[in-house]
């Protein structure tokens, strides 16, 4: 358990490409949501224990009240993510040649192009869940994860670099489900590169000669 009170963030974000705005005022409703529950789950079991002990005839409320922190947790850390992962008014399509992503990919998986496929190929997984690009930030891998729900898959120590929603809430106002290969397409038109680099963390540890 924690005792911090979340305050659900702003996103100054909106007429991306092929994501209506629409689309984004409930999807921001939802996170706020996630904040709320985190809040009060906390609130809840800090109850259980400021007597410094977790009464038997307790424990299975308790119990239930601590599993679901990592779905609320996650749901409203992972939204912000996603939403931060986003350009107003859309984005460039794939990172540039220079870019230090790219170089990342290339590194990681051979290609840029191949780290794509496979990113979008876990977009299109069946199930409801995120896509997640990690970064191992021991030695700068990448590594490309389905997280189901949105706890389940998520790597300890890993740094979220591109995250991708892929909960049929995200797009379903825009497009049907079984289109969801187009909601990957349009999230890959507004993605905003510059705040993923800046996520890197071995290219800001890297020395600037080296
Ligand atoms: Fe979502």
């Amino acid at each position: 358990m924690g005792s911090k009170t979340y305050k659900p963030r702003q996103f100054d974000l909106s007429n991306l490409k092929g994501i209506s705005d629409e689309t984004l005022e409930m999807h921001f409703k939802l996170y706020e949501g996630y904040v709320k529950e985190t809040n009060k789950l906390n609130e809840k079991i800090a109850e259980f224990v400021q007597d410094a002990k977790v009464d038997q005839d307790e424990f299975a409320e308790y119990s239930e009240l601590t599993r679901r922190l990592g779905f609320e947790y996650n749901g409203m850390v992972l939204h912000e993510y996603y939403f931060d992962n986003l350009m107003t008014g859309g984005g460039i399509g794939d990172p540039n040649n220079q870019s230090t992503f790219r170089q990342a990919a290339q590194e990681s998986f051979g290609s840029y192009d191949i780290w794509k496929a496979d990113f979008v190929g876990i977009g299109k997984m069946r199930g409801v869940g995120w896509a997640i690009c990690y970064e191992n930030p021991s030695n700068g891998a990448l590594s490309n994860h389905w997280i189901t729900l949105h706890e389940t898959g998520n790597v300890a120590g890993f740094n979220p670099v591109l995250v991708m929603d892929v909960w049929e809430h995200a797009f379903i106002l825009d497009y049907k489900p079984a289109d969801r290969p187009k909601y990957i397409e349009a999230f890959f038109s507004n993605i905003d590169w510059n705040e993923v680099e800046r996520r890197l963390q071995k290219q800001k540890a890297r020395p600037i000669a080296a």
